[in-house]
């Protein structure tokens, strides 16, 4: 049985007859720049967050540095993040060449999510010091973070929420999808995520009318009228064929999202029984987890991958190198976030996608059972 740990084949099966035509119509017409299925797609994509506004960007990483910049931030700025999460969300500030910003990594709770308890320790002991303050929250694996606190904190210590979004399209919290709760949110479209292009893209939502303006234009050159610059912008447009391929994607995101759940459901039910394992856990707090990653922890992490490995079961480790442990960021590793450190050596992520079919399931779950008899 060859496992993928990402099917995006099916996913172009189930797209194409109606992406083929409108592809076809974008050649004829020639309309890569700019052209209206970016538009379309973006008024579909806030619909679905729930949200006034979307902006189409070139990828997830460039959606948080055109977020950031958006924002009327005085120097010195602290940047919060939480300590688990990919390198790009700790990368976006240091690209504003603006911006004076002190970065401050908070550790992950049991969901693997900004803890906010810490979130709230930092910020009575930092804020007074900076005269601004973003509270960059990462929806972790597909888990809503504990945005209900996070956005109590950000009003009582007066700080911008920037949303990444970027592994939890659809998923659910205080009855409404992320994207919609901070100031302005990223999202990654990378072809591997829960809405995923045919290459790289991204977007960014908010409700707020002067952002969405500052982000169209910084995304081109900093231009809202030809030839007139009003922002040292960059290019960083969404291209008209990943608009085209995520809009006919986007009408089967619920669908797809439920598959996850149900896979993630089916591995809990095999998995239960071994006291080895800590499966992912669901907060109390949300409503829908898109299982963007379906992520286990285990002491015999690295045996247990290569036994799936051998038995040709891919896996993945999010993230193998908590940021402060990276050559790079080296400097913000003060012997803190030990829960993160702990779990990079004990995190395995199974294949999840949505037409993962119930013996594939059943061969990684025996798999991992023998194993461990
Ligand atoms: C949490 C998070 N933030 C940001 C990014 C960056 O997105 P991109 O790869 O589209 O630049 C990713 C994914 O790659 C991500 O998982």
């Amino acid at each position: 049985m060859k496992i993928q740990f990402n099917d995006l084949s099916k996913q172009w099966e189930v797209i194409k007859d109606t992406a083929k035509v409108r592809l076809d119509k974008l050649f004829e017409k020639s309309d890569f720049i700019g052209g209206k299925a970016i538009e379309v797609f973006e008024k579909n994509f806030a619909e679905f967050c729930g949200t006034e506004f979307a902006i189409g960007v070139s990828n997830g990483t460039d959606a948080i540095k055109l977020s950031l910049a958006s924002l009327n931030i005085k120097n010195k700025c602290g940047v919060i993040i939480p300590a688990n999460t990919f390198i790009a969300t700790v990368l976006a500030p240091t690209y504003l060449r603006d911006l004076d910003h002190k970065l401050v990594l908070i550790d992950c709770d049991e969901y693997y999510q900004m803890d906010v308890a810490l979130l709230e320790e930092c910020l009575e002991e930092n804020r007074k010091k900076w005269n601004s303050c973003v509270i960059i929250p990462v929806h972790l694996y597909g888990h809503p973070c504990n945005i209900k606190k996070t956005m109590e904190l950000a009003k009582q210590y007066d700080c911008f929420v920037l949303e990444d979004s970027s592994q939890a399209h659809g998923a659910e919290v205080l009855n409404k999808r992320v994207g919609g709760f901070g100031d302005i949110s990223a999202f990654s479209l990378y072809p591997g995520k829960n809405l995923g292009a045919a290459g790289d893209a991204g977007i960014i939502t908010t409700n707020d009318e002067d952002l969405y303006k500052k982000v169209k234009s910084l995304r081109n050159y900093g231009s809202s009228k030809k030839y007139y610059y009003d922002f040292l912008g960059w290019n960083n447009r969404l291209d008209t064929i990943q608009a085209i391929i995520l809009d006919e994607k986007l009408k089967y995101l619920d669908e797809w999202n439920n598959n996850r759940i149900q896979v993630a459901e089916k591995y809990n039910k095999e998995l239960n029984e071994l006291e080895d394992i800590i499966l992912p856990k669901t907060a109390p707090y949300i409503e829908k987890q898109v299982f963007h990653i379906y992520a286990i922890r285990t002491e015999n992490r690295d045996d247990l991958q290569a036994y799936l490995n051998k038995k040709e079961i891919p896996t993945v480790i999010h993230y193998p190198i908590p940021i402060q442990e990276t050559k790079l960021f080296k400097y913000l590793d003060k012997n803190n976030n030990q829960r993160t450190k702990k779990y990079s050596r004990q995190l395995l992520s199974l294949p999840i996608h949505p037409f993962m079919e119930d013996n594939e399931i059943i061969f990684i779950t025996d798999t991992i059972k023998e194993f461990y008899q």
